[in-house]
């Protein structure tokens, strides 16, 4: 068994970690050639249907870990959102205040194609789009020590009440962690730049922070974005992870997998990190906790797959030291 959380401070608020955003099941196909002709009948070798969404699979996964999740978003009246939702209650997340659409908008879904190493991601967005700040209750928000929000660019109806929710949760006392994954517009911009004053933690992937900070390289965005945020972890995939903190880089060394599916291991890294925030964790352990339960994230289809299986999940933490893993000697301060 995983180590319960225990401090005087998480005694005295309802959650660890609250988290608001979008819950969808993904549906994953294997096998498929890169290219697909049109009216032709496609055959896959394999099919998943998994609990996804970037906001979901980080509060799933770090409720599996034990951390103690309140969880918030906006579902449709339909068979998928009531799936996806029996799949969050398993973990343990608290699911006390989700909403339903009054509409007839059906809850999102991600269709996935896997092409070996390449994948298409095809999402229609329903009601994750539509949740707005009318549909969050603050104090159920902030009855947590810690915030976090996943696909900033996919809260549509949120995003323009965003920079006002982080305020006030910063001023309720709540540090807050941010995970913008992809803009499919590919902007960078908006509201990003109103509310990354009030992120402690960004954990954006390599890409990610270079397109948000627009530098050529991950090093150079790091530097430029360090005097914004606090602590920044740029997950690198196979290459694990580099930690900015201040004006210190650090690189942290992936566990070593041989993965057979990466969907949602920059999510479940996201899930490490926070197991070790929550427990007011040097960042450096954060990050080595995070390139643990992403690297435990590719054993399994899609992002909450490994997590899903208790024995599976706890063995390969044991095995790995999770989460008293301290390898400092093994990262190097990049000068
Ligand atoms: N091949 C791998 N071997 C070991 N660890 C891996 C591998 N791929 C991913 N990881 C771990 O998972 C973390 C997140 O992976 P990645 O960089 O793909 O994030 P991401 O692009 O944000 O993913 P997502 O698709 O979930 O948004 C990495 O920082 C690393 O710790
Ligand atoms: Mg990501």
């Amino acid at each position: 068994m995983i180590p319960q959380i225990q401090n005087m401070t998480s005694l005295e608020k309802r959650f660890d970690v609250s988290i608001a955003g979008e819950i969808n099941l993904d549906l994953i196909l294997y096998g498929l050639a890169e290219v697909i002709p049109v009216e032709r009948e496609i055959l896959a070798t394999d099919f998943r249907c998994t609990l996804g969404g970037s906001s979901s699979i980080v509060a799933h996964n770090l409720a599996s870990l034990g951390v103690s999740v309140g969880f918030t978003t906006r579902l449709g009246k339909d068979e998928f959102g009531r799936i996806a939702l029996e799949r969050m209650a398993e973990s343990g997340a608290d699911l006390s205040e989700v909403v339903y659409a009054e509409d007839s908008t059906s809850t999102g879904v991600t269709v996935l194609l896997h092409h070996g190493v390449k994948r298409r991601i095809l999402t229609y967005p329903g009601t994750m789009s539509g949740m707005s700040r009318a549909d969050l209750n603050f104090d159920y928000l902030a009855s947590a020590r810690h915030f976090h929000l996943s696909s900033l660019f996919l809260q549509k109806a949120l995003a323009p009440d965003l920079p006002a929710l982080f305020r006030d949760l910063k001023q309720a006392g709540l540090t807050i962690s941010l995970d913008t994954n992809d803009d499919p517009e590919n902007e960078w911009g908006g509201v990003l730049n109103e509310v990354l004053p009030y992120v402690d933690l960004l954990l954006p992937n390599a890409d990610e922070v270079r397109r948000i900070a627009r530098r050529d390289t991950v090093e150079e965005a790091l530097l430029a974005l360090s005097s914004r945020v606090p602590c920044i972890a740029a997950k690198c995939g196979p290459a694990g992870a580099l930690l900015q903190t201040g004006g210190k880089l650090t690189r942290i060394p992936p566990i070593q997998v041989t993965p057979i599916d990466t969907i949602g291991a920059g999510d479940s890294f996201d899930a490490g990190f926070l197991y070790g925030y929550a427990r007011g964790a040097d960042p450096l352990d954060c990050a080595t906790a995070g390139n643990i339960t992403g690297a435990l994230s590719t054993l399994r289809p899609g992002g909450t797959e490994a997590f899903r299986d208790a024995a599976f999940r706890d063995s390969f933490l044991h095995q790995h030291n999770f989460p008293f893993a301290i390898r400092e000697q093994d990262c190097t301060i990049v000068p």
